[in-house]
């Protein structure tokens, strides 16, 4: 598998850095409700798979897809795992889901590192009931956004997204809309608001989890060809960003959702 940020902390960093105020709002936008089946593809170690069990409600059913045996077993292992959350390992590309098998198919986080999103959207779409929701969301300007940004910064930025190729997408959130469209979504509506807003000195709960973030892109870059020293040389530019009290960084998330005709 290509996912870029793919490490053994990979799933401790999902659940430390999700903000439950802002996916239980979220998900609630989606539409979803007690006695839904719903998908939650690119679930991880079901950090968001947990809230939506609570939202559908021991009369509903959740289904968390990931690619990574690893993430899948972290979330089974989990000491709040519910009852009515199923795992499955699989490919956002083939599904292992029945046509029309949710009432809603929601993904957050993954189209960002897809180099086929049509193809993906086009499964979630098989995989929702007609009358059903699809709901995707993701960032625009994910890790490039600074201001001021350093030349040292701005450079590795660069080299490193040149690096990443199609495996990472920094615009993929403000890219929805139009896939939704042209799938033949209809009703599509879309949620847009300010994410990764990091304004002056990043404060120690932050800090905690874009380590592990720096961290998971510093050992993509390594696995791409760069050397131990320049990929560090990366981390320490962008942290150094992150802790100056005059600089900012930010990006902005995109909820798009539609019914499927
Ligand atoms: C950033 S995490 C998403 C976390 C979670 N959905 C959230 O909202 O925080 C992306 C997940 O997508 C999975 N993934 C990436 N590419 C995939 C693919 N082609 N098929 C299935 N899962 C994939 C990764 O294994 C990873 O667990």
């Amino acid at each position: 598998m290509s996912y870029i940020m793919d490490n053994p902390r990979e799933g401790d960093r999902i659940e430390l850095k999700t903000d439950r105020r802002l996916t239980l709002e979220q998900l609630c936008w989606s539409g979803i409700k007690p006695g839904d089946t719903v998908l939650d593809m690119g679930c991880a170690a079901g950090t968001t798979s947990r809230m939506i069990g609570e939202l559908v409600g021991p009369g509903g059913r959740v289904v968390g897809i990931d690619a990574s045996r690893e993430r899948i077993e972290q979330g089974m292992a989990h000491p709040e795992q519910l009852q009515s959350i199923e795992y499955r390992q699989g490919d956002a590309y083939l599904l292992p889901a029945a046509d029309g098998e949710f009432d809603v198919s929601w993904s957050r986080f993954l189209f960002e590192y897809l180099n086929r999103p049509r193809e993906a959207l086009a499964e979630l779409i098989r995989v929702t009931r007609t009358g059903g929701t699809v709901c995707v969301s993701d960032l625009d300007g994910n890790c490039i956004w600074h201001h001021p940004c350093s030349g040292s910064l701005r450079s590795g930025l660069a080299e490193a997204l040149r690096t990443l190729g199609d495996s990472f997408n920094p615009h993929a959130g403000k890219q929805l809309y139009t896939l939704f469209h042209e799938a033949g979504l209809r009703d599509i509506k879309v949620d847009i608001r300010p994410y990764h807003t990091i304004i002056g000195a990043i404060s120690p709960r932050e800090q905690a989890h874009w380590q592990l973030k720096l961290e998971g892109v510093a050992h993509a870059l390594r696995r791409r060809g760069w050397s131990e020293s320049k990929a560090a040389a990366l981390v320490y530019a962008f942290s150094e960003h992150l802790r100056s009290p005059d600089t900012m960084t930010y990006s902005v998330i995109f909820t798009v959702k539609g019914v499927r005709a």
